[in-house]
C-alpha cells in the first residue's frame, strides 16, 4: 500500500508508551500526572511558536521542499562503485542513522547485483590512519566523493577534502577532479562555497537556517540516501506525518510533547542522564543521532534571559539486547540518575525461527521453536519489567515496522520533542556555543590567521600546567 494512503500512515504511527515513568509504577522516582498537567500551558506554547515561525526554523518545513537536485544528482552517480561522505557530526551522523536504519547490514558487501547502487562510507574523523585507509583502499577512477559542511570551515571536513583532493590529482590528473567531487554547503558564505565557485565543481545547497543536527532530512542527509537507493520521498512523507502528531495541541495525546514533558519532569527529578536504547541493529545509529541533537541543543549555559543555568541531560547510547551484558547492570542497581528511552520494533523485517536441538538440556531446548523476534521482544520487555520493579523511570517509542516512512516520522518526532524540550528549559535550542569553542582552539593551534589571540591564551594555560598532576 502507497505511504501516501492515511490508513497505511496510520498503521505506521509511532506510538510512545510512558506507563513506567508513573509514580504508581516505579514509585518516587516517578513523574506525576500534577507534574505532567503543569506543564501543558508552556508546551502548547511552545508548539504554537514553532509552528508560527516553521519557515524561519527550517527543519519543518523540510518535508515540503524541493528534492529535484538532489534527485538529479543521484542519479548522475548512481552507477559508480563508491560514493564516500566527508563531513563531521550534523554534516554526518543523519547520513549514518539513514544508511544504517534503512539498508542492507552488510550493504557494502553485498554483490553489486544485489545493492544496485555505490557503496557508501562516512568519513567523520580526522584520525590519519582512517584517513590513509580511506585512500589507500578505494579505486579513485570509480570513487565520487560528497563534501559536507554547512560553515564550509570545519578543520576535520576541509582536511579530509584537501586529502582526497590531493590524491585524486595525482592518481586521475586535476581535470578529472570536477567528476569526483560534490560539495554540499551554505548557498552563500564559507569557504566550501568559494572553492567550488572558482573550480566549477557540482554543488548542493544547505538551507542557511537548518543547523547541523537538524538537517538530516536537507541535503546533507537526502543524498547518500537517494544514492543508495532509499526513497528519500517516503522518508519526508514520514517526516510530514511526524510533525502532524507533534503539532497536536492536546499534548498529553501528541508524542513529542509528552517525551519532552516526562524528560523535562525526570530532569527535574534528578535524573540528568538519558539513555537511548534501541532493540535494533538498524537503529543503533539513531541513538548516535539523537545524542548529537539533545546534547547539542540542550545542553546550555544560559538561558534566554542571560542568567547562568547550566541546563541539559547526558545522553547516553545503549543497545538491546547487546547492552543488557554491559549497561543494564548499573542501569537497574546504580543511582537513581537516568531515565531509560527503549526504541521496540513491534514487526522486523525478517521473522526468523529459532531451530529445536538437545530436548535433554531444559537451557537450550525451550528455544526451539520460538524465533528471534520473540526472543528480542522479550528482551526488551524484561529489562524495562527489571528497571520498573527497581523503581528506574523508563519509557517506550514503538515502531511499528523499520521503514522509510517510520524513520522520517522518528527523525521530526525526536527533532519536535528536542525543540519543545528547549522551551521548557527558556533556552536556545538551535546555538552550540561550546562546539564553536573548540573549533576556535583547534584553528589556534594549528596557527590559523585571526587566532594568535586565542594561541597565545592557550600558550599561557599551557605554562601554568604542574608536572606533578602527570604521571
Ligand atoms: O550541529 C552542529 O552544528 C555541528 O555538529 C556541526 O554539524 C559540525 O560541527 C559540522 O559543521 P559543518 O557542517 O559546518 O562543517
Amino acid at each position: 500500500m502507497s505511504y501516501h494512503n492515511p490508513t497505511w500512515q496510520a498503521s505506521m504511527r509511532i506510538r510512545l508508551d510512558v506507563n513506567n515513568a508513573r509514580t504508581d509504577v516505579v514509585g518516587s522516582h516517578g513523574v506525576t500526572d500534577a507534574a505532567l498537567h503543569a506543564l501543558v500551558p508552556s508546551v502548547q506554547q511552545a508548539i504554537q511558536e514553532i509552528h508560527a515561525h516553521r519557515d524561519t526554523l527550517g527543519w519543518p518545513v523540510l518535508p515540503e521542499q524541493d528534492i529535484s537536485a538532489i534527485v538529479a544528482t543521484a542519479e548522475r552517480i548512481k552507477h559508480v562503485e563508491n560514493f564516500v561522505v566527508l563531513g563531521i557530526g550534523g554534516s554526518a551522523l543523519g547520513n549514518i542513522a539513514v544508511h544504517s536504519a534503512l539498508n542492507h547490514p552488510f550493504y557494502n558487501e553485498l554483490p553489486r547485483a544485489k545493492r544496485l547502487a555505490p557503496k557508501l562510507y562516512v568519513i567523520d574523523n580526522s584520525d590519519p590512519d582512517l584517513n590513509a585507509a580511506l585512500l589507500e583502499t578505494l579505486d579513485p577512477a570509480s570513487t565520487v566523493y560528497n563534501v559536507i559542511s554547512k560553515s564550509g570551515t570545519t578543520a576535520e571536513t576541509m582536511a579530509s577534502f584537501l586529502a582526497v583532493r590531493d590524491h585524486l590529482s595525482r592518481t586521475l590528473g586535476p581535470a578529472a577532479l570536477a567528476q569526483h567531487i560534490i560539495l554540499t554547503t551554505d548557498p552563500k558564505s564559507g569557504f566550501v562555497r568559494q572553492i567550488g565557485t572558482k573550480e566549477g565543481w557540482s554543488m548542493l545547497d544547505l538551507p542557511p537556517n537548518v543547523g547541523g543536527r537538524f538537517s538530516v532530512l536537507t541535503t546533507v542527509g537526502l543524498l547518500s540516501a537517494a544514492v543508495t537507493g532509499i526513497d528519500i520521498r517516503e522518508l519526508l512523507a514520514g517526516a510530514a506525518y511526524g510533525y502532524q502528531l507533534a503539532s497536536n495541541p492536546d499534548v498529553l495525546r501528541n508524542p513529542a510533547a509528552l517525551a519532552a514533558m516526562v524528560n523535562h519532569v525526570a530532569a527535574q527529578n534528578g535524573k540528568n542522564m538519558v539513555v537511548m536504547m534501541p532493540y535494533s541493529h538498524h537503529l543503533r545509529h539513531i541513538a548516535d543521532w539523537f545524542a548529537q541533537l539533545w546534547a547539542e541543543s540542550l545542553g546550555k549555559k544560559y538561558d534566554l534571559a542571560g542568567n547562568i543555568v547550566n541546563v541539559g541531560t547526558t545522553p547516553i547510547k545503549a543497545l538491546g539486547a547487546t547492552d543488557q551484558h554491559s549497561q543494564v547492570q548499573l542501569y537497574v542497581e546504580g543511582p537513581y540518575d537516568k531515565l531509560v528511552n527503549f526504541l521496540a520494533v513491534d514487526t522486523y523485517n525478517h521473522t526468523v525461527s529459532i531451530p529445536g536441538a538437545y530436548p535433554e538440556l531444559e537451557g537450550v531446548a525451550y528455544l526451539g521453536g520460538h524465533t528471534f523476534n520473540e526472543l528480542i521482544q522479550a528482551e526488551q520487555q524484561a529489562t524495562a519489567i527489571a528497571l520498573s520493579d527497581a523503581g528506574r523511570p523508563n519509557i517506550t517509542h514503538h515502531l511499528p515496522a523499520i521503514n522509510a516512512f517510520t524513520i522520517g516520522q522518528l527523525f521530526m518526532l525526536f527533532e519536535m520533542q528536542t525543540a519543545i524540550a528547549g522551551a521548557l528549559l527558556n533556552i536556545n535550542t538551535f546555538d552550540q556555543p561550546g562546539v564553536e569553542a573548540g573549533k576556535i582552539a583547534t584553528y589556534a593551534l594549528l596557527g590559523r590567521d585571526g587566532f594568535a589571540q586565542r594561541r597565545q591564551e592557550i600558550a599561557a594555560a599551557q605554562q601554568r600546567r604542574q608536572a606533578q598532576w602527570e604521571v
